[in-house]
C-alpha cells in the first residue's frame, strides 16, 4: 500500500465530537475565533458577541447541536444543527484557516447530514454568500440546491445570503 500523505494523516486524526452542555466556554471561544478569522463569511460581529452573557451560550446548547472538529486534542472546527418545523437547519461551519482544505468541513457536513436524516428530516438547509466558493463548492458537492430563498444578512445588510437545500 502506498505511504499515506501528510493530508490524509491530518484527516484520520481529526476527531468530530458534539459538544456537551458543559462546555460552554468551548462553544463561546471557537465562535469568537471564527468571527476573528472570517471577516463577512459569517453573520456576526465579535464584539457583540465577547460580551453575551454565559445564558446566551448556554441556550445555544440547548436549544442546537454543535460538533467540534479537533486535531490534536486543539479544536479547529465547528457545525451546528438546529431543528426546525420538518427540516433541518445547519449553520456555524467553520474550519480554523490552519486545518482548511484537509476536508474537515465535508467531515463536519457529512455529520450534520447524518444526523438530520437520522431525526427524519426532509432536508438540511444552509445559507451561503455566493462569493464563498469553498463554502458553495462544499454544498453544491454534496448535492443542495438554491430553494429560491434570498434574504440579506444581518451584518453587513448589503451582503445577500441564499438558501441552499440538501434533500435527504
Ligand atoms: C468554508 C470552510 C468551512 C471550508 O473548510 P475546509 O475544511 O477547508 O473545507 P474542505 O477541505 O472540507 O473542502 C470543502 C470543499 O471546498 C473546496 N475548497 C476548499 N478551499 C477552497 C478554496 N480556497 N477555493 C475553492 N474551493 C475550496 C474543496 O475543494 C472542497 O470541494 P469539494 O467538496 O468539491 O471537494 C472554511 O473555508 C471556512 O471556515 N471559511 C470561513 C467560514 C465560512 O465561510 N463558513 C461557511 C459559511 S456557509
Amino acid at each position: 500500500m502506498a505511504p499515506k500523505g501528510p493530508q490524509s494523516a491530518a484527516e484520520e486524526q481529526a476527531r468530530i465530537e458534539i459538544l456537551d452542555p458543559t462546555q460552554w466556554p468551548l462553544l463561546r471561544e471557537l465562535r469568537l475565533r471564527s468571527l476573528s478569522h472570517t471577516g463577512t463569511l459569517l453573520d456576526g460581529v465579535r464584539e457583540a458577541e465577547a460580551a453575551l452573557p454565559p445564558s446566551h451560550w448556554q441556550e445555544l446548547l440547548a436549544t442546537s447541536v454543535f460538533w467540534q472538529a479537533g486535531v490534536d486534542d486543539s479544536p479547529v472546527g465547528t457545525a451546528r444543527y438546529t431543528p426546525q418545523a420538518g427540516y433541518g437547519h445547519g449553520g456555524s461551519l467553520w474550519v480554523d484557516p490552519q486545518g482548511r482544505t484537509r476536508g474537515l468541513a465535508r467531515r463536519l457536513m457529512l455529520t450534520m447530514i447524518d444526523h438530520s436524516r437520522r431525526r427524519g428530516d426532509s432536508d438540511l438547509r444552509g445559507q451561503v454568500i455566493p462569493a464563498n466558493r469553498p463554502a458553495v463548492r462544499l454544498f453544491r458537492s454534496v448535492g443542495a440546491v438554491p430553494t429560491g430563498w434570498l434574504k440579506p444578512r444581518t451584518n453587513p445588510p448589503h451582503i445577500l445570503r441564499i438558501e441552499m437545500s440538501i434533500p435527504l
